[in-house]
């Protein structure tokens, strides 16, 4: 069992380079089903979603290879079967893409839902309401999701939630439907509009992603020998802007686009952290005291739930009390309880956290509870007084490239313990 070991008190200094989206990225690589020919798919984060992905894959009789670290080749050309069992899928919780991009290429699809979940109950029934409203048969028993469609036809689909999987789903679906789909009340996160970008770059006709109505005109076929470089990764880039604020550093956050960014940008401001931006990084640097925030967690252009737990770390340092407020997950304070083994003194009520400022954290072992409640406990290692031993770490290897080399680059004293011990 692998281990992070983490001393805290290194303010975090140098420069960073942000990685390719990951939730780009798992739902550009299935999208690659979609033709019968080869993508070149640039700027891939090389996480273990997209291994997992790219072996899926090739269990569906893909050819996928990296030509580099971050390159990687798909040829779906040998693809013929629309099944993608439990023992595929179980390790992978964005595999509902699979569904999208199977039903969009053979009009039908097979799909075993990954059981359990990070943070709560995950429904999926936006995703099969648009389905059906293109034309699609829905059948869900014994955990797979089967799609059976004679034609697919576009339709008029006012979505009830908010949801980037579901936006994204039916994107991949209607982009060979006959005639016009429109999607009401889209999620506009960059990742969609990402996913948009390579569809049409294959050829699709998709008009309005980043805005809440989207439209798309089917198409009857994409075509393949696309080169495409997905966006850097809002989250990952968050992430050091929020240890390099906790830690009173002075970062260069590289390889990103600073508008994406801006819900947290303008938070840290508020909290007396020092930002400046260029074309394609930010530079955060800490200020001394940090004033204390409420904050809200909303679909993108609101601040991104998967920031919200390493955020709280930081209002754990602030002068006073501050609130997070979960707007778009019911359940995500799992990690709570590890941030107070740290000693962090939060109560959560509801959807809202509140949060004591001025804690002194210290080091202790604690476990990550999902991905984005390991880089809190990553954040909060950093900050802390003493070691702090983080178990649990293939959570963040999940959707962090390399995190603990990132972080060592900026002075921080954090190794990954496979066996033996590691020198700090
Ligand atoms: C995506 O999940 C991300 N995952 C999540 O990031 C992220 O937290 C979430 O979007 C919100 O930004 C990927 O992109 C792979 P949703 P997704 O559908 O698409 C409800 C991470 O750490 N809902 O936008 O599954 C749902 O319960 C991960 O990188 C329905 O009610 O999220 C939630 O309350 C974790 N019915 C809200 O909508 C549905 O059919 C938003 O979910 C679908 C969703």
């Amino acid at each position: 069992m692998e281990k992070l070991v983490i001393k805290g008190g290194r303010n975090l200094k140098g420069e960073v380079y942000i990685s390719g989206a990951k939730n780009a990225a798992v739902a550009i690589i299935p999208a690659a089903l979609m033709i019968d020919n080869s993508c070149k798919i640039e700027n891939v984060p090389n996480i273990s979603d997209v291994a997992i992905l790219k072996d899926i894959l090739i269990q569906l009789g893909a050819e996928a290879e990296f030509a580099d670290h971050n390159t990687l080749f798909i040829n779906s050309r040998n693809v013929n079967t629309y099944k993608a069992s439990y023992d595929m899928v179980k390790k992978m919780r964005a595999s509902y893409y699979l569904l999208g991009a199977l039903l969009g290429r053979f009009k039908r699809a097979e799909v075993a839902m990954p059981g359990g979940c990070d943070f709560g109950f995950r429904p999926i029934d936006q995703h099969i309401k648009g389905f059906e409203a293109l034309g699609a048969r829905v059948e869900v028993k014994h955990g797979i999701v089967r799609l059976k469609a004679d034609k697919l036809v576009g339709s008029h689909i006012f979505l009830d939630v908010v949801s980037v999987g579901a936006t994204i789903n039916l994107m991949l679906a209607a982009v060979k439907a006959e005639g016009i789909t429109t999607i009401e009340n889209a999620a506009k996160e960059p990742h969609v509009v990402d996913i948009a970008n390579f569809l049409n770059a294959m050829g699709a006709n998709i008009k309005g992603a980043g805005t809440d109505i989207i439209k798309i005109k089917g198409v009857e076929s994409l075509k393949g020998n696309v080169s495409y470089s997905i966006i850097p990764d809002q989250i990952e880039a968050g992430t050091f802007m929020v240890a390099a604020a906790a830690t009173q550093g002075d970062v260069v956050v590289r390889n990103i686009i600073p508008k994406h960014m801006d819900s947290l940008t303008a938070k840290l401001i508020e909290m007396n952290v020092k930002v400046v931006e260029g074309e394609d990084w930010i530079r955060v640097t800490g200020n001394g005291r940090i004033s204390k925030a409420n904050i809200k967690t909303l679909p993108y252009p609101g601040f991104p739930t998967d920031l919200h737990p390493p955020v709280t770390v930081l209002l754990c340092l602030a002068d006073g009390t501050s609130t997070i407020t979960e707007g778009v997950w019911d359940s995500r304070f799992q990690y709570i309880d590890e941030l107070k083994r740290m000693g962090a003194q939060v109560k959560v009520e509801g959807r809202m956290a509140v949060i004591e400022g001025g804690s002194r954290l210290t080091g202790a072992p604690v476990k990550a509870t999902d991905l984005r409640a390991g880089a809190a406990m990553v954040v909060a290692g950093l900050v802390a007084e003493g070691e702090t031993e983080l178990y649990n770490i293939e959570y963040i290897d999940r959707g962090y490239e390399n995190i603990e080399g990132k972080l060592r680059s900026l002075g921080a004293e954090i190794c990954r313990i496979r066996q033996g011990s590691c020198q700090l």
